[in-house]
């Protein structure tokens, strides 16, 4: 399927999926416009949402991702690392009271003073100061933040940062016959190399998914979420250790030595929580815009890719990502309605908040990029590029579509959880 119909075809399932789906796929353009100013998020240029960003803080995530795990910028992600004190600025939203301090914990964010390395984010981790209002239009704040690595879809986050396993030699993770094995053998060694290392950066991250997705099923039985919410991210939870099989199947064949995962660094203690808002902001971010984006940029590396056992695995991804998203919009849809207002605007603040980060140089001299992209991966520019086209086309006007309904469900903003 061209991109520009499977972005179309992917933001149709998604409305139906949050119930907005009977204004049907033409909706792109016409929900950009009605929600106008009430939604500010960076979309960049390109697409048809047409953003009117007015965004003062923003987050931004990077990497190179091809496959499932996808990220939106370049480059390979950082470590954590402490910043600040720096001041950071929200827009009112909808005009209303500034956001709690408390509130703020946990959030990523455009931090001046807190670059952090190629591929990480701003989060925020502590508020020393505020809110104090500039002109009456904004909330600002001394905050001190951590560089997370930020690699979006379900990552896998604790207080110490992106949590992920190490690689290691072994077969243990897809020992199926029926795992891929591509054809590298008319690859130069720079291409081989760098394939190997990519898939298996993406195989890293798909394992942890799997603790992610976990977390998130806890976390639904906390708030109370109905039985097809729980179903269905245990469903995902299973999809993303098939993915990490995949992947590392295809590293292993590209690297030409089998490599599988090592154990997950786990603390003794992993926070659920069952705090509905800060619940959904996480996952607007995480399930929302990263299994949206990776949705389209599977499709995309779908689309040029020439090995069949690479295809193989991207069909599978682009079907199962696509899932994912449809969860994520699920999710938020039901947290709207129970949540009313104080979800709202957490999760407007979350999308407010968004900004992908510009690709950053990688390093693939001696690379053949045309095998390469035959082989499922794509360069960090071109990644960022068709995730710009995600998040304007898919994300921002499936948000604007679900925000709409909420405003005309009733009895939703005075609709609470029942845990
Ligand atoms: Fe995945
Ligand atoms: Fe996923």
């Amino acid at each position: 399927m061209h991109e520009i119909t499977f972005r179309r075809a992917l933001l149709a399932r998604l409305l139906r999926a949050t119930g907005a789906g009977s204004l049907g796929a033409s909706l792109a353009g016409a929900v950009g416009a009605a929600c106008g100013s009430n939604v500010t998020m960076d979309t960049a240029s390109a697409g048809s949402g047409g953003a009117a960003s007015t965004v003062t803080s923003s987050a931004s995530a990077g990497g190179g991702g091809a496959g499932g795990q996808t990220n939106l910028g370049g480059g390979s992600p950082g470590d954590a690392g402490l910043c600040g004190p720096v001041q950071t600025c929200f827009p009112e939203a909808d005009g209303s009271a500034c956001p709690t301090p408390e509130s703020l914990v946990g959030m990523t964010a455009y931090l001046a003073g807190c670059p952090g390395a190629p591929g990480t984010c701003p989060r925020i981790e502590k508020v020393l100061s505020g809110p104090f209002t500039d002109a009456g239009t904004e909330c600002c704040y001394f905050v001190e933040g951590t560089s997370i690595p930020c690699y979006v879809g379900r990552t896998f986050f604790l207080d110490e940062g992106v949590v992920k396993a190490e690689l290691r030699p072994g077969r243990s993770w897809c020992r199926d016959p029926a795992c891929p094995r591509p054809d590298p053998s008319a690859l130069p060694a720079a291409t081989r190399r760098a394939l190997g290392e990519a898939w298996a950066r993406d195989g890293l991250f798909e394992h942890a998914s799997v603790a992610s997705f976990s977390r998130f099923s806890m976390q639904l039985l906390a708030l109370g979420a109905p039985a097809d919410l729980v179903r269905d991210t245990h469903a995902a939870c299973v999809d993303e250790v098939r993915h990490a099989e995949l992947c590392l199947a295809l590293a292993s064949a590209y690297l030409g030595r089998d490599v599988e995962p090592s154990g997950l660094p786990m603390p003794a203690a992993v926070e659920v929580g069952a705090d509905l808002a800060a619940i959904a902001a996480e996952s607007a971010l995480e399930g929302c815009v990263g299994e949206t984006v990776a949705a389209v940029q599977a499709q995309a590396s779908l689309l040029r890719a020439t090995d069949p056992a690479v295809r193989e695995v991207l069909a599978v991804t682009v079907e199962d990502e696509t899932r994912h998203a449809e969860l994520a919009w699920r999710f938020l849809a039901w947290a709207l309605d129970v949540g009313g207002h104080p979800v709202r605007e957490r999760v407007m603040r979350a999308f407010a908040g968004f900004h992908p980060a510009p690709p950053t140089p990688e390093d693939l001299g001696g690379v053949d990029l045309a095998l390469y992209e035959a082989h499922g991966r794509m360069v960090a520019a071109e990644a960022r590029a068709i995730a710009d086209r995600a998040l304007a086309d898919v994300v921002r006007p499936c948000l604007c579509g679900l925000l709409d309904r909420r405003r005309g469900a009733p009895g939703a903003a005075d609709a609470r959880p029942t845990a």
